[in-house]
Formats: structure tokens, C-alpha cells, sequence
């Protein structure tokens, strides 16, 4: 086959033409990882794994996802969790709206699709925390439907391959190669093209400097690769710059219990459990004025790290003290709650923002909970 390397503003059918599609699956048919959620593609599985996989990396995601639809085998049990268990199951992925609304989505499932998540792309697109993306996911990998599903990784390949300088973040952009894949998408193997784009992204054209050319199956068709240019792609504007909120984070303990404050119902971390803070870098006098404005007697403070969290939106820059009282029973007030270390591990979602502190009081969050038992 003669090979012709795929210019910018190449119409589907002639990259149909050059049997990329061809290479892609033979590609993906050797080197496709063994992932739980591929063994058996239901739809509450794909729902499940996709949005864990818009969170972090795969090798991270296994283990929540194992344990989540060990908790939660089905859409009916989805819909009737009990929030603190949920989040407790999400705790260290962050973005927890993202299970709440997994959640409404589910109840939405049993009211009205008799527990089965729809098939039809523009029916999954009504619920809760679906979008495009996972719409396409869901609709292409488990019922066999002809739709692309562009995110991060394919917007990568697809702008390398075609040398496209466009700015990844605009939505039109996105459009486009969503409209490139349809056409040249396989009909009777959406599922595995929207996998292998992906899966191509993840092991193989690696952000930055790092693609692995010599192993990529669309090297030879590969625009960004001739230009000798793979580090410029994708393209983005500008990022607007995060909010810096400075805070103040407190660890009060008696001999045996910590305080801990739910977060308000609405709003970032909504309804987790955090570490009483205060706004702003306090000096270790007005941390323990605070201390005694709640009615605890101080006995000890200790100051602790600095830290950092960075979220979608914002950036938390952290000091804190650790402040030993005489005793917390009997005085909960001001929205605190006492809780004993042991209780905050197994029944307290507490977010990753506090992991630097979490440290202190012996506390595994999420993932590092579970690693720790299995070594045990
Ligand atoms: N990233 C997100 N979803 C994926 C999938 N189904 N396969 C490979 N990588 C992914």
C-alpha cells in the first residue's frame, strides 16, 4: 500500500482511503490492555468506569472501580446509596459532583428506563452527568452505536495526526473531529475504534515530549510526526489563572477524638467531612483564640506543614496547627462533630485537600487505605 501522510483539512474520505482505520484496530487488537471493565462491557459498568476515568489514570481507577461495583453492583443500588457511603467509595478520586450526579442519574434510570441505562446517545445525554463524551463511551462500547467519544487522549491523536493548530478547548474544534470520527468509524465496531483512539492516547502518543512514534500504528500517516513538531499538539488558549484561597487548617484532638465539620449541603466538596479551618494564614494566637470562642480549653500547639490543593478552579493554600484540648465530649457545637480516628477511616468521606493533614491523626484517604490493607 502506498502511503500518504494525512494533511490538515483531509477530507474523511480520503483518510478512509489510506486504511488507517485498518491499522488502528489491527493495533488495538494486539496491544489492548486488560482492563475489569473491558471483560464484561454492560452499560452500568462502561457508565461507571468512564466516569472514573475522566478523574485520573487507569491504574488508578481499577481498584476504586472494583471496589465501587462491589458496593454498588447495579443501577438500583446506585440510586439508593446513602450519601456519606458514596462519597466514602469516591473519597481521593475528587470532582464529587461527578458521583452525586451519577447518582440522580441512576434514580432518573429506575424512574423511568426500568433500571437499564438508555441506548440511544441523545436519551443517555438528558441524564445527569452525561455528556458527550460518555454518551458516545457508553452508547459506541456497550450497545454497539455508531458515535465518537472525543475526549482528552483523541483530541491529542487526532490534532497530531492532522497537524491541526486549532485551540482544543473551543467547542467547535471538538465538533470537527467528533464529526471526522463518525464518518470514518467502523459501523460494525464502534466500541473498539472509540477504544483504540483512546488506548492509543494513553500507551502511545503521550502528552508533551513523550509520544512513542516508533510504536504508534499511524506514524507513517502522521502530520505532526513528519513536521518533526508532536510536542506542539494539541494546541490551547490560555488557561485562565486559579483563585488563590488561603486557609488555616486545624487538627483539635483530645486523647482520643478529633473535630471534624460537614461541609454545607452546596458548593465545592459539598457535604464531605473536613478539618475545622479558618480563612485566611492565622498566627497560632488566633488559632487558639478561636480554640476557646468554641468553648475547648487548649493545652498544646503544634504547628504543622504547609500544603497545597489544587482543584479545577482554585487553589488552596494551607497552614495548620495541630491543637491538643482537654476534652472534646459533650461540647459539639458550631457544626462539629467528634470523631474517633478508627471512624473517620471506614465512615467519613473526608476530601484529599486535607491529605497533608489527614497524615497526622494515622488516616489512609481513598486508595492508600486500601493499598496499606492489602501489604497488611
Ligand atoms: N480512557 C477513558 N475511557 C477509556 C477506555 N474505555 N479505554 C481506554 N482508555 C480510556
Amino acid at each position: 500500500m502506498q502511503q500518504t501522510n494525512v494533511n490538515k483539512g483531509e477530507t474523511p474520505e480520503k483518510i478512509k482511503e489510506m486504511d488507517i482505520v485498518f491499522s488502528l484496530l489491527k493495533w488495538y487488537g494486539k496491544s489492548a490492555r486488560i482492563l475489569p471493565w473491558r471483560e464484561r462491557p454492560e452499560p452500568y459498568n462502561v457508565w461507571i468506569s468512564e466516569i472514573m476515568l475522566q478523574q485520573t489514570r487507569v491504574e488508578a481507577v481499577k481498584p476504586y472501580y472494583e471496589r465501587f461495583l462491589k458496593e454498588f453492583p447495579s443501577v438500583e443500588q446506585l440510586a439508593g446509596a446513602k450519601e456519606d457511603r458514596l462519597l466514602k467509595a469516591w473519597e481521593g478520586l475528587g470532582y464529587y459532583n461527578r458521583v452525586k450526579n451519577m447518582q440522580k442519574a441512576a434514580i432518573l434510570v429506575m424512574e423511568q428506563y426500568g433500571g437499564k441505562l438508555p441506548e440511544e446517545y441523545e436519551e443517555l445525554l438528558k441524564l445527569p452527568g452525561i455528556g458527550p463524551y460518555t454518551a458516545g463511551a457508553i452508547s459506541s462500547i456497550a450497545y454497539g452505536k455508531v458515535h465518537p467519544a472525543v475526549d482528552g487522549n483523541v483530541l491529542r491523536v487526532m490534532t497530531r495526526l492532522l497537524a491541526d493548530d486549532r485551540n482544543i478547548l473551543s467547542q467547535k474544534v471538538k465538533n470537527d473531529i467528533g464529526n471526522i470520527l463518525y464518518e470514518i468509524m467502523p459501523k460494525d465496531k464502534p466500541g473498539d475504534f472509540n477504544q483504540a483512539l483512546m488506548e492509543l492516547g494513553a500507551t502511545v502518543c503521550l502528552p508533551n515530549k513523550k509520544p512513542l512514534c516508533g510504536q504508534c500504528p499511524w506514524s507513517p500517516f502522521c502530520k505532526a510526526k513528519e513536521e518533526e513538531a508532536q510536542s506542539e499538539y494539541p494546541k490551547r488558549a490560555e488557561k485562565k489563572r486559579k483563585r488563590i484561597e488561603k486557609k488555616t487548617v486545624l487538627i483539635i484532638r483530645d486523647g482520643e477524638k478529633i473535630a471534624l465539620r460537614k461541609r454545607p449541603k452546596e458548593g465545592l466538596l459539598a457535604g464531605m467531612y473536613e478539618l475545622p479551618n479558618l480563612e485566611g494564614h492565622r498566627k497560632k494566637e488566633e488559632a487558639l483564640l478561636f480554640v476557646k470562642e468554641i468553648g475547648m480549653s487548649p493545652v498544646r500547639i503544634q504547628e504543622l506543614e504547609g500544603a497545597k490543593h489544587i482543584f479545577s478552579h482554585k487553589e488552596w493554600q494551607m497552614i495548620g496547627y495541630m491543637i491538643r484540648v482537654e476534652e472534646l465530649r459533650g461540647k459539639e457545637q458550631e457544626g462539629l462533630i467528634f470523631a474517633l480516628c478508627e471512624e473517620m477511616e471506614e465512615r467519613y468521606p473526608i476530601p484529599t485537600a486535607f491529605g497533608a493533614y489527614t497524615k497526622y491523626m494515622s488516616i489512609r484517604l481513598g486508595n492508600e487505605k486500601y493499598e496499606q490493607k492489602e501489604i497488611e
